[in-house]
């Protein structure tokens, strides 16, 4: 048994998710999760809001709430939503706790005592009229170098170029529209990750070749570039304030860090907040202090998609690295391309594509869940259509799986009553039966070790197929023609599949799998995974073990569904 620490990208506060974001980050991490666990691993899934920085802020304003009730109530919301989609956390805490407060603190600190921070002063937009200092990205202007009238501080959106604030000609707050603009001085943080360069590229070279190639290359590009020094701290009221112990002028004048400074910290403060909930069975550092991890080391894993990639193979393990204490640092980097819509963007902010509590408002969570890990955008980008989603829910979970399920259970209670049937002895078609379900099991269980979610799909619906098969071969309905013990043995043998589909399905469709696992009252049923023997035999479910047939496991969508979810979402506009 080993241990493995699972984290996902810590979702932003502002808003509701889609699922671009659901399948890039958080929902592969619950399955990978609720695959080890089955497996008999020590698993500990952490997961949390991200609650800083200034669209929070500005959120709480439109809502004209105090940012901390915001970001309570948005917290909620969010983690309804995950409820819905039966993500199992461990724990799904709250950057902005008391816990990341402390650890952010103390990582900065410790990288101070190290000479990792220097003060410098910066010249920075501020606004009267907002009463505050404006980051890049909040001033907008004509950009000097194409005339786009709607540029950002940061960069134009038209020409891509890069750009600094000052560049911009009638540059004005994006927050109220002012042209009242002054550039201030004012004193930062920095973080001197120049001088850590050398220790991050020889800690990802020891690490890049066990990554996939997504995330190797994008770290590689990073340093390629060269680290950079970088402000830390910002001049705004919601964040985690600098320590006064450290940095008493700073503090006074009321500064905090950068939200993705304590950010990725969080990963760490959930821990605590997990184990700070019940401290008696629970030991945050046993997870994330080398020293303290004991015998048995823990395996860490990150889920994100890739935009994310930099700050997590580069920035946070440089912050990391200057700390000179020994927390742990991640093993495996499983990185996602992007989910688009009809092949263009899912936009938060132009509310284009589905979001997740939209999407639980139409169908139960196993269909997405489904159709998610299926085309994940493991390789390359991968697009959503409605014509794809209604299809393969329709062929891969209705035709397939439901179906099977259904045809068997129903038959075989018709024609032998409420008890799983004994019939003849397994023949030559259940031996072949049985090493077909085994190779596919390993097939399976070799693709969800190595994270490769679309082939572990793949596999998993080919253990649904083989079940079709095998029923079309033996033909049940005929055999009870002419001999019924044939016809008894099938649906055994067919049974004994629907209980193995119900273990191993259970990562990716969680509650059709308690259905089809509650069809059979087994005195004791603590199967929490199938043996090789054990796929072979297909003989967990003894004959008269009581069973009944559970409703439709996934309903077909129809062609007027269709058309009501792309008139609803803008089908092909996109
Ligand atoms: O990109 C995002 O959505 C960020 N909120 C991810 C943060 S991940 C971690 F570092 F906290
Ligand atoms: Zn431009």
């Amino acid at each position: 048994m080993a241990r493995h620490l699972i984290t996902s990208a810590l979702p932003y506060i502002n808003g509701i998710k889609h699922l671009g974001n659901m399948v890039g980050s958080m929902l592969p991490a619950d399955v990978y999760s609720r695959y080890l666990r089955q497996r008999g691993h020590d698993v500990l899934y952490i997961c949390a809001t991200d609650e800083h920085g200034t669209p929070a802020e500005l959120a709480a304003k439109e809502q004209g709430l105090p940012v901390a009730e915001f970001c309570a109530q948005a917290h909620d919301a969010q983690k309804a939503v995950y409820d819905g989609f039966a993500l199992a956390f461990d724990y799904f805490g709250r950057s902005s706790s008391p816990q990341n407060r402390e650890i952010t603190q103390h990582f900065a600190r410790r990288l101070n005592e190290n000479g990792f921070i220097e003060e410098r002063a910066i010249r920075q937009v501020y606004s009267p009229t907002d009463g505050r200092f404006l980051p890049d990205r909040y001033v907008e202007g004509t950009c000097p170098h194409c005339g786009y009238d709607k540029a950002r501080g940061d960069q134009c959106e038209n020409c891509t170029r890069v750009l600094d604030p000052t560049d911009l000609i009638n540059p004005r707050s994006a927050i109220s529209g002012s042209t009242d603009l002054e550039v201030r001085e004012t004193k930062h943080l920095f973080l001197l990750q120049s001088k850590l360069q050398h220790e991050v590229e020889e800690w990802v070279a020891a690490h890049e070749e066990e990554w996939p190639q997504l995330a190797s290359s994008i770290a590689r590009k990073w340093l390629t570039e060269g680290l950079h020094d970088r402000a830390i701290t910002r001049d705004l009221d919601w964040g985690i304030p600098v320590p006064a112990d450290t940095w008493p002028e700073l503090a006074a004048e009321g500064k905090v860090f950068y939200v993705w400074f304590d950010a990725p910290i969080e990963y760490i403060g959930a821990t605590k907040e997990w184990s700070d909930a019940d401290p008696e069975n629970r030991n945050w550092k046993s997870w994330w202090y080398e020293s303290d991890l004991g015998e048995n080391p823990v395996r860490y894993t990150e889920f994100m998609a890739k935009d994310n990639v930099p700050f997590h193979t580069v920035m946070f393990p440089a912050t990391q690295l200057g700390i000179r204490e020994p927390w742990k640092k991640v093993d495996y980097v499983k990185a996602f391309n992007w989910l688009t819509y009809y092949g263009g963007k899912f936009s938060t902010s132009q509310k284009r594509g589905v979001f997740t509590d939209q999407a639980l408002d139409i169908l139960p969570a196993d269909y997405w869940r489904y159709f998610l890990i299926a085309n994940a955008p493991e390789s390359d980008d991968s697009s959503f259509t409605w014509e794809h989603f209604t299809a393969t829910v329709n062929k891969d979970l209705a035709d397939t799986l439901g179906n099977f399920v259904n045809r068997v259970l129903s038959f075989s209670k018709k024609r032998f009553g409420d008890e799983v049937p004994a019939g003849k002895a397994a023949g030559a078609p259940e031996t072949k039966l049985g090493e077909e379900i085994a190779g596919l099991l390993a097939e399976y269980e070799t693709q969800m070790e190595s994270l490769q979610f679309r082939k572990a799909a793949a596999a998993l619906r080919a253990l649904w197929s083989a079940g079709n098969s095998y029923l079309e071969e033996k033909a049940p309905w005929l055999e009870i023609k002419t001999d019924p013990e044939a016809a008894a043995l099938t649906l055994r043998t067919a049974m004994n599949l629907i209980h193995l589909y119900a273990v191993v399905s259970e990562p990716f469709i969680p509650s059709s799998a308690a259905a089809m696992r509650a069809a059979f009252s087994l005195t004791s049923d603590t199967a929490t995974w199938v043996s090789a023997d054990e796929a072979r035999a297909l003989t967990a479910v003894p004959a008269g073990t009581p069973f009944t047939v559970p409703p439709v496991l996934f309903a077909k969508l129809t062609d007027e569904d269709l058309e009501t979810y792309k008139e609803r979402f803008g089908g092909d506009q996109a």
